[in-house]
């Protein structure tokens, strides 16, 4: 019987990970078995450990149960601790392993399949939620000049701040961003869900050689559309970070790193 893995969400069904990880499998000549399971608000964590008792060998954990699966897990790695959230749970020698690959996927989407190495760089992150905490350590350890957080609710900027306390990481309001420019400009609040702009200062996103907006599948979101107008021509969505964590989590299961490429093309819808 082949291993099985699946992710667990709720809702579920838009999910693209079992055509990523299927893509993946097939491409590597892996065989394995990955499905979706609507994620119970109840239950989670029962349905957790009877995915492992069937045989399951890790899941993949999207919103809202990734900070459950994080207390569930025996052991944390160092990123899924600082993002108080797990996006992979691996199932071996009866315990649970908690990952989060999303900043890493981000990091890798931008360095590698965009081109924009973040060493040396200003980079400003937009928001202060689980995103931006996944991301925040592979960030910082890319070596920009300066990694700038700005969010509306300074106290929850803060207290990141507090948490992780590095020479290169600043936090700041959106008002204070005014006449600052940056090279890489991520948009990692949930405001693109609603349709909606963070309160970014005019110019901002001018300079920046990439406006990278997380959300995937929403087209020319308020932000890229901000950044458009801005005179800003590199757009990206997020789709490539989604492929870039997929096939982190792939790597860490099964001891092979899948090509991202090919996926990505194929998962790709034009920002119009
Ligand atoms: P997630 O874990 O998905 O990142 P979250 O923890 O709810 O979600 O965080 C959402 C982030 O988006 C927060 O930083 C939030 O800003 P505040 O902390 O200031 O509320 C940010 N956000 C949501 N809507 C926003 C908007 N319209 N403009 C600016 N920031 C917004």
């Amino acid at each position: 019987m082949s291993d099985r893995y699946a992710v667990i969400g709720r809702p579920i069904n838009h999910t693209k990970s079992p055509l990523i990880h299927g893509l993946f499998a097939q491409a590597s000549n892996q065989q394995l078995e990955y499905g979706a399971i609507e994620g119970s608000l109840d239950d989670f964590e029962a349905q957790v450990l009877q995915f492992r008792s069937e045989g399951g060998k890790g899941m993949n954990i999207t919103a809202p149960f990734k900070l459950r699966a994080f207390e569930l897990a025996d052991r944390r790695s160092e990123r899924a601790q600082l993002a108080r959230a797990a996006n992979a749970l691996k199932f071996e020698d009866g315990r649970i392993v908690a990952e989060n690959f999303d900043g890493i996927g981000l990091l890798r989407d931008i360095e590698e399949n965009l081109g924009e190495p973040l060493r040396n760089r200003r980079v400003l992150l937009l928001g202060a939620g689980g995103a931006v905490r996944g991301a925040l350590l592979p960030f910082l350890q890319a070596g920009p000049s300066e990694l700038v957080i700005a969010n509306r609710d300074m106290a929850k900027a803060l207290a990141l701040r507090n948490e992780l306390d590095h020479s290169r990481l600043r936090i700041s309001r959106y008002e204070a961003l005014e006449g600052q420019s940056f090279d890489i400009v991520v948009n990692a609040t949930s405001a693109s869900l609603t349709a909606d702009l963070p309160p970014l200062p005019a110019d901002v996103l001018g300079e920046a050689a990439l406006a990278y907006e997380l959300a995937y599948g929403k087209g020319l979101t308020p932000f890229l559309r901000l950044a458009r107008e801005q005179g800003q021509a590199r757009l990206a969505d997020g789709v490539g970070m989604l492929v870039e964590q997929a096939a982190e989590a792939f790597a860490w299961w099964r001891g092979v790193r899948p090509d991202t490429r090919a996926v990505i093309n194929q998962l790709t819808i034009p920002l119009e």
